[in-house]
C-alpha cells in the first residue's frame, strides 16, 4: 500500500479523463448506464481526491460543496482489481481532511446500500429511508467532522 499516492485535483487537470474512465467503468457500465448521457456540468464545480498507483488512477471521489457548512460526497470508486484493499479508506480519509481544510463541518452522500457499511465503518451515519437513484437503492449518510 506504500506505493499509493492519495492527490487532490480537478476537473481541470490531465487526470480527470482517468477519472472518467473509472466512473464510466465502476459505476454506470455495470448498471447498465453510460456517463456520456449525463450532465457533467457540477464536475467543474468539484474537488476530487485519486488514488494513484504508477502515475494510474485507481481510485476516486469527488467532493461538491452544497452550502458553506456541508460537502456532498459523490462518485466514489475503485476499480475492482484494488477493492477490499484499504484505498477506499484511504479516500475517505483524505476526503474528510480536505473538507475540514476548507472549512465544512458535515460530509452528506447518498450511499448505494450495497456500500453502506463501508460508510459506517468510518463513522457515517444513515439519515433516510431507502429511496432509488440511477435505479439502485441508496440511503443517505452524514458525518459531523471535527473541528
Ligand atoms: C465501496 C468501495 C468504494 C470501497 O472501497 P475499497 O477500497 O474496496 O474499500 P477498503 O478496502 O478501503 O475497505 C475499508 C473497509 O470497508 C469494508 N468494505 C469495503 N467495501 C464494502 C462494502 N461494499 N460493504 C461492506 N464493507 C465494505 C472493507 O472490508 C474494509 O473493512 P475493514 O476495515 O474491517 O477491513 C469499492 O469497493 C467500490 O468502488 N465498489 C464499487 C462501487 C461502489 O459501490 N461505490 C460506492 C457507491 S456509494
Amino acid at each position: 500500500m506504500e506505493d499509493i499516492v492519495i492527490k487532490q485535483t480537478d476537473a481541470n487537470s490531465p487526470e480527470y479523463e482517468q477519472v472518467w474512465q473509472l466512473r464510466e467503468e465502476i459505476l454506470r457500465k455495470p448498471i447498465g448506464l453510460s456517463l456520456k448521457d449525463e450532465d457533467l456540468g457540477d464536475d467543474a464545480k468539484d474537488i476530487i481526491v485519486i488514488a494513484l498507483h504508477n502515475n494510474k488512477v485507481i481510485g476516486c471521489l469527488m467532493l461538491h460543496p452544497k452550502d458553506e457548512e456541508i460537502i456532498k460526497l459523490r462518485q466514489m470508486a475503485v476499480y475492482d482489481d484494488w477493492q477490499g484493499k484499504g484505498v477506499g479508506a484511504k479516500l475517505m480519509n483524505a476526503a474528510e481532511h480536505v473538507a475540514a481544510i476548507h472549512g465544512y463541518n458535515k460530509i452528506v452522500l447518498h450511499a448505494r446500500v450495497t456500500a453502506k457499511d463501508f460508510y459506517s465503518k468510518l463513522g457515517y451515519r444513515i439519515t433516510s429511508d431507502v429511496f432509488t437513484e440511477v435505479g439502485i437503492d441508496h440511503v443517505v449518510m452524514e458525518k459531523t467532522l471535527n473541528p
